[in-house]
């Protein structure tokens, strides 16, 4: 029987709450499939770095390079800890330290979800750049606490790291309807933005049966809204698509619905999947996250792993539990009580 190994990392806020959800989701379509999960649930958190004053141990990244993906609810709890700490202390590292360069986040409605826009003609796919760009992390402060201070935060846009994202996105429109959107702001960033649309139209050449269309991001975000249904593939560097996929949670009717795998293509290093929403400190203690966004995570991990049918089985799950109206209405039903309904639906 096939065994698969999966690092556990709940972390903070509702994210203990979605990944425990998860595991009993993962559990029980296992043991339907017939394969086995062996998970192993690592600490590191904004708690654990209270206790041992960082988020992760040294050796994290080598502990999580044995394990053959990786399933994390969500970090950070900016009243203990600072946002700036945490997150470039556990979840930006993972992403840079195994190249998950491809942050793939799908938006549509589930069957019985009333979404703000009232229309469920569209079914977006955002392809994100996941491990460079305006979150490269280069910068600096000099005179820091003086009227005088000065902040640096550099762009780094490698051809090779737009280049890969692109050629992604490119096959993924290739698999879909053969539509790919191309997101630049190459009118006002003149170096980074116009290397960018270099690269789409090199490769728009080279896949001549996909039809590509560059939209400015600020375009492109009003028409998320007012005609979702002209998008399929959107592709985007890591800060642009960190917006748009809100946003895109936003239309398939709010965070608790909005899953993320981080991807490294070559499989040579864990994955890493999650929910696109944060840890919510402000529902956190209320019981009412919704887990869907994480369950779904999981399915794209499954996929990922290459258990397809188990993956099916676990949306099938979800979209039958929203169609009788259970999760479908943000802060109505319980986590456990979303949780409950998804395990009934997988037989
Ligand atoms: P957030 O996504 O945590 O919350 C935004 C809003 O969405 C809140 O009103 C929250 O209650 C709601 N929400 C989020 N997930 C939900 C769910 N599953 N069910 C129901 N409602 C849900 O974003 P934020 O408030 O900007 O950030 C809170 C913390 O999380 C910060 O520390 C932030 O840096 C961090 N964060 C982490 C990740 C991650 O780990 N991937 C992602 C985003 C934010
Ligand atoms: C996300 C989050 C993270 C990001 C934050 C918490 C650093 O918003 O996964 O979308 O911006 O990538
Ligand atoms: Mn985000």
């Amino acid at each position: 029987m096939k065994i698969y190994k999966i690092a556990l990392l709940p972390a903070d806020g509702i994210g203990p709450q979605v990944i425990d959800a998860a595991v009993e989701v993962l559990e029980k379509v296992s043991t339907a499939s017939g394969f086995t999960v062996e998970h192993t649930t690592f600490p590191w958190s904004c708690a654990y770095y209270r206790d041992h004053g960082s988020m992760m141990p040294e050796d994290g990244i080598d502990v999580l390079r044995k394990f053959d993906a990786i399933l994390l609810g969500a970090v950070g709890w900016p009243a203990e800890v600072p946002d700036s700490v945490s997150l470039h202390g556990l979840l930006l590292p993972i992403r840079k330290a195994f190249s998950q360069y491809v942050n793939m986040r799908p938006h549509r409605l589930l069957p019985g979800v009333d979404g703000p826009l009232k229309r469920s003609d569209f079914d977006l796919l955002c392809i994100r750049e996941n491990t460079e760009g305006e979150y490269s992390g280069a910068g600096g402060n000099v005179h820091k606490g003086t009227p005088d201070e000065v902040a640096v935060e550099t762009s780094i846009f490698t051809r090779r790291g737009v280049e890969r994202i692109l050629r992604y996105g490119f096959e993924q429109a290739r698999k879909r309807s053969g539509r790919l959107a191309s997101v630049t702001k190459s009118n006002a960033q003149r170096y980074s933005m116009v290397l960018w649309d270099e690269v789409t139209r090199e490769l728009a050449e080279e896949y001549n049966d996909v039809a590509v269309t560059s939209y400015h991001v600020d375009a492109i975000a009003a028409r998320m809204i007012m005609a979702p249904e002209s998008l399929d593939v959107v592709v985007a560097s890591n800060l642009f698509g960190d917006i748009l996929t809100d946003m895109g949670a936003a239309i398939q009717g709010g965070l608790g619905f909005a899953a993320s795998a981080n991807i490294n293509p070559d499989k040579s290093v864990p994955s890493m999947f999650e929910p696109v929403h944060g840890s919510a400190p402000d529902i956190a203690h209320l019981g009412i996250a919704n887990p869907i966004a994480a369950v779904w995570s999981t399915a794209m991990m499954l996929d990922h792993l290459g258990e397809a049918n188990a993956s099916q089985k676990v949306m099938a799950a979800i979209a039958a539990t929203t169609a009788k109206g259970i999760g479908s209405t943000p802060g109505r039903d319980t986590t456990k009580q979303i949780t409950q309904a998804i395990l009934s639906e997988i037989e």
